[in-house]
């Protein structure tokens, strides 16, 4: 609002100079219609700068007569005066208005709902080896790592592997290229067909007793298929000591099928032969799926194999420089591909190694 009694006061007082009077009150109506702090800078400049209006105004004191000159000066005086008020008012006003608008610009809807990160986690094969060692680190065993790239020694001789057993061909065996055979094995340098060799690498430097579990990539010159792969993963155990016998076994192997696949689970030893155990044994558990009933899972059986084991051959303790007639021990290994297929549900190994992302997010 252009103050009425100001304006009035100034349009008498320089009612001579319709021409200037009109840039006036365009001037004054400027500011009053003014949008941005940024045009109002522009209107100030216009009324109040050096070519300004009010300049306008004192200028023509000097070509007035004398007695005007008084009633000029109180016009500019008055111009100045308004024009600066109305400034300051719009300029507050327009301030107001920008903070708004900027608030408003910048407002958060705290009411949206949240955007989620995408959080990774382990690989079911990681899942599923961690409960495997939890449960043996509960029995009192110690977890060793050992090589992917094994010598002959400790993965086949070691371990009472005769090399005319087939599993030492190179039908059955990655060896490494450039690695020395003889006439009686392939090669030095290998790819390990299962994780006992680390079990034979800790008795070779350490004393009894020993109960370590070894989990692992083992290497095999399989086909792939639905079941078969030519890596996979598996958890091997030992337990040594004075006086352990087959009892041990089954009880510690009855404790970890319980944890693994529940309270209801039963297991049964089957005759078999593993070069490194004597006696050995091919382990079941109790169907997951039908609970012993049959079912198509267990091919109507009731059963599940889950591992090897058996009793440590008398040999192996010789190659480790352990007396069997002072210590004995038990062995078992297991793949752990197996093992989460059956608590799973899982029907192809193959997924296992895709990394499907739509796979591995429902573990
Ligand atoms: N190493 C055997 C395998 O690869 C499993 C096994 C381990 C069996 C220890 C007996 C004792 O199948």
């Amino acid at each position: 609002m252009i103050p009425e009694e100001n304006f009035k006061e100034i349009e008498e007082l320089i009612q001579e100079d319709q021409e200037l009077l009109a840039g006036v009150k365009k001037a004054l109506e400027s500011i009053e219609v003014a949008k941005s702090l940024g045009e109002l800078g522009e209107v100030r400049i216009d009324g109040l700068g050096r070519k300004g209006l009010v300049k306008r105004v004192f200028d023509a004191i000097k070509k007035v007569e004398d007695k005007d000159r008084s009633k000029w000066g109180k016009a500019g005086n008055l111009l100045k005066q308004t024009a600066e008020e109305m400034l300051a008012l719009k300029e507050a006003e327009l301030e107001v208005g920008e903070r708004e608008k900027e608030y408003r610009d910048e407002a958060v809807d705290v009411t949206l709902p949240g955007r989620a990160p995408i959080r990774g986690k382990r690989h079911i094969l990681s899942q599923v080896t961690n409960e495997i060692t939890d449960i043996f680190i509960s029995l009192g065993y110690r977890v060793v790592e050992g090589p992917e790239v094994e010598e002959y020694y400790y993965n086949f001789e070691a371990l009472n592997t005769p090399s005319y057993h087939p599993s030492t061909s190179i039908q059955d065996t990655f060896y490494v290229k450039g690695s020395e055979g003889t006439d009686e094995r392939p090669g030095e340098i290998l790819l390990r067909t299962e994780t006992s060799p680390v079990q034979v690498r800790v008795m070779s430097s350490e004393k009894p007793p020993v109960y370590v579990i070894s989990p692992g990539k083992v290497y095999r010159r399989d086909a792939v298929d639905a079941t078969h792969s030519a890596m996979f993963h598996q958890v091997e155990g030992c337990a040594v000591d004075k006086g352990i016998h087959m009892g041990h076994l089954k009880g510690t192997l009855e404790v970890f099928a319980k944890r693994m696949f529940g309270e209801r689970r039963k297991v049964r030893f089957r005759p078999h032969f593993f070069p490194f155990t004597e006696p050995s044994a091919e382990v079941d558990v109790s169907c997951v799926v039908c609970d012993g009933e049959g079912c198509s899972i267990c091919k109507g059986s009731g059963w599940l194999e889950i591992l090897g084991a058996g009793m440590v051959d008398p040999n192996v303790f010789e190659n480790v420089g352990y007396d069997p007639e002072e210590v004995s021990g038990f062995a078992f290994g297991m793949g752990i591909e197996r093992i989460a297929m059956m608590k799973y549900g899982v029907e192809n190994i193959r997924l296992f190694f895709d990394n499907d992302i739509r796979f591995l997010s429902q573990f």
